[in-house]
């Protein structure tokens, strides 16, 4: 079942076109990731899907629900953590906790329970009793995820909700997340900007960069996608422009970046552009200091897919 259709859904600020005609259905059962950099259009699309602010053009069904018709019906049965901090000062990690089970007419019984597993689940036993507006931004943030869980929902966004977590807190709350899903079956809508987190909690990845969509697909199918890609590194020590004029003959060497020292290629032919560059090597006497090749990682592949997509729209 989809749990999220969109369909040419555009959101302008004044000039800024913040969320470009995209279209996107999204299963359920299953983390969503939204990965984008900064400035890519994450909030906006959440804010959009969550009711809080209005497309310009398109359209949203959430649950099955429209959400230009009925936004309150879609926020009754949805969980939303907002990238912006929002926390009541005074009051206490537990206490406010509790008043989210409240808010949400949670049985006094079930709140008392889920206000202590959360509590030990997020690790906030031990700053239970201390005031919201006294804690670190990491906490703060801890808690802003925990109360979200005081209710029964069957979908939840969360905006970059590990911004100011410390590795271990971030990689707990991730298994947190990942351990509901598998348990209730519910759907989480994830954005982030940090692609190794993507990889390791999502089913599914949509990168998005200038408020476009440019792919969505699972951490192994990118892998696959872009896997053969090889980075391929020469230290060179004369002779860099020399060189530098060889290579760019050689086929499927994509040359990225050369610093006056180091030549840095990308090829999806590896094996062969290698072959090629020690002939050229041999031939014309280049001495080099080092040379090496590597697989491209997922963090390089999403800086070039960000970085073609850039390049295209310019
Ligand atoms: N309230 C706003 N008023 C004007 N411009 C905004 C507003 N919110 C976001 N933007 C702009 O819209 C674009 C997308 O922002 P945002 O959705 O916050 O991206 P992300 O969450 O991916 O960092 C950015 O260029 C941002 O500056
Ligand atoms: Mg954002």
């Amino acid at each position: 079942m989809s749990c999220i259709e969109i369909h040419a859904l555009s959101k302008s600020y004044n000039s800024v076109v913040a969320v470009d005609a995209v279209d996107l259905n999204v299963k359920s059962g299953q983390v969503f990731g939204f990965l984008g950099p900064n400035g890519a259009g994450k909030s906006t699309l959440i804010k959009l899907l969550t009711t809080l602010i209005q497309p310009n053009n398109g359209t949203i069904s959430v649950l099955g629900i429209n959400a230009l018709e009925e936004p309150l019906e879609i926020r009754k049965k949805i969980g939303v953590v907002l990238q912006q901090p929002s926390y009541e000062p005074t009051l206490t990690v537990e206490k406010s906790l509790e008043k989210y089970g409240m808010m949400w007419n949670v049985d006094k019984k079930i709140r008392k329970e889920r206000t202590e597993q959360l509590l030990e689940s997020f690790e906030l036993t031990e700053i239970r009793k201390k005031n919201m507006e006294d804690l670190s931004i990491g906490q703060r943030r801890r808690v802003q995820v925990a109360r979200e869980f005081m209710h029964d929902m069957d979908l939840l966004f969360l905006d970059e909700p590990t911004v100011g977590l410390d590795p271990s807190a971030r990689r707990k709350l991730l298994d947190f997340l990942k351990t509901k899903v598998k348990e209730t079956g519910m759907t989480i809508f994830y954005t982030t900007h940090v692609l190794t987190e993507a990889e390791y909690l999502c089913d599914n990845i949509a990168i998005i960069n200038n408020g476009k969509i440019i792919t969505v697909d699972s951490p192994n199918e990118l892998k696959n996608r872009f896997g053969n890609e090889k980075t391929i590194k020469i230290h060179v020590s004369e002779d860099i422009k020399k060189l530098e004029n060889f290579l760019q003959e050689i086929p499927d060497c994509k040359i990225e970046q050369n610093d006056g020292v180091i030549i840095t290629i990308h090829s999806s032919n590896s094996e062969i552009v290698l072959m090629n560059i020690l002939k050229i090597l041999n031939q014309n006497n280049i001495a080099i200091d080092d040379l090496s090749a590597m697989p491209t990682n997922l963090e390089e592949i999403f800086l070039k897919v960000v970085s073609d997509s850039d390049a295209s729209n310019n």
